[in-house]
Parts: structure tokens; sequence; C-alpha cells
């Protein structure tokens, strides 16, 4: 069985042809960048941190890969996308090497998917991997869950990936696809 961030992977690539333009919002070490450039998609990358940065570009290279790489929140998505995007994804909470206090919080990370969602193409998919075990993280893990309910139906699919059996607080998985 897939842990949710392999199968958050998998649900992703299901629908990314080469070519398509896609978002990394929380780039960290780059593995998600990298597992985006690899299916040959036109990556778009956002940390707010320069080390994210450093160790992404170094990584893409390392792999003969490619992505545009912007060290800027990813709340300022629309300052840098107008075109429609195939699929996003988004980890929550803390780089795991780094700083521990700067964490994603839960208005930028809601402005971030509403921009994700206007420019998302129908059959599209937002991948949210929701770390909460970090002070903070119960109060985003929330809003994030909060904002995706109350998405139409009509629209759009959302659903829940998550361990029932695991101590602590396990991250999980939201994914979502827009139907229309
Ligand atoms: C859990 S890590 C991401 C891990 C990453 N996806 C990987 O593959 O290694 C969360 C990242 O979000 C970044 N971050 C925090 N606030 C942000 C914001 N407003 N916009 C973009 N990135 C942000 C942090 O700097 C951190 O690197």
């Amino acid at each position: 069985m897939q842990r949710p961030l392999n199968q958050g992977h998998l649900w992703l690539k299901e629908v990314i042809k080469a070519g398509d333009s896609v978002i990394d919002a929380t780039m960290g070490n780059g593995n998600d960048t990298c597992f985006l450039a690899k299916l040959g998609a036109a990556v778009t990358a956002f940390d707010i941190q320069e080390v994210a940065l450093i160790k992404t570009k170094q990584r893409l290279e390392e792999a003969n890969l490619s992505a545009n790489l912007i060290l800027d929140g990813h709340q300022n998505i629309y300052k840098y996308i107008q075109r429609p995007i195939k699929a996003a994804i988004f980890n929550l909470g803390y780089l795991p090497s780094s700083d521990k206090s700067i964490i994603t919080l839960a208005e930028t990370t809601i402005s971030a998917l509403k921009q994700c969602l206007s420019l998302l193409e129908v059959n599209g998919r937002i991948a949210i991997m929701i770390y909460y075990g970090h002070a903070g993280g119960q109060s985003e893990k929330n809003a994030v869950i909060e904002f995706v309910s109350q998405l139409p139906q009509e629209n759009y699919q959302v659903y829940q990936y998550t361990a029932l059996n695991q101590i602590n607080q396990p991250p999980f998985l939201v994914i979502l696809e827009k139907k229309k």
C-alpha cells in the first residue's frame, strides 16, 4: 500500500502530461519539484527560504532536470502565473532540516489554494499533504479542511487519504479534482 505522499504523487501522475504547467507551492528540499519535473511538466516552484532554492537547484542539476524556482510566498502565485495549470502540490508544515519555526500558515495557504483553483484546468488535480503535529499546524489543518469541504460538489471532487491506526498525528493527504 502507498503512504499518503506517494499516493498523492500517483494521483497527480495520472493526469500530468509532458509540457503541462504545474505548481509546487512548497519547494522545500525539492522532492516534489523533482518528481514533477521528471514527468516532463513545466514546473514553477515557490518557497520563502533561500536554502530551499539552493537545495532544489542542486537536486535538479544532479538529475539533469529543470524547473522555474521562485523565492517568494505561494500567496503571490498570480504575480508569476496567469496560464492554466494541470496540477499543484502543497506540502505543509516546516522544512525538516531547517528552521522549524518557519511554517506554512492558514491565511497564506488558503490564499494560494484559491489562486491554484482559479488557474486549474478541468480534470486537473491538487494534492495537499497536511502535517499538523507542530505548533500552529492544527489551526492550519482545520482551516484547510474547512476550506476544501465547502467547495461545491458539482465542480470538485475532494477526498482525504488518512492512516487511521497510527499513533501521534500522522500526516495525511487531501486530493481534489476539478470536474467542470
Ligand atoms: C514541508 S516543507 C516542503 C517539503 C518539500 N515539498 C519537499 O519536497 O522537500 C514546507 C516548505 O514550505 C515553505 N513555506 C512556508 N511558507 C511558505 C509560503 N508562504 N510560500 C511558499 N513556501 C512556504 C517552507 O519554507 C518549507 O520549505
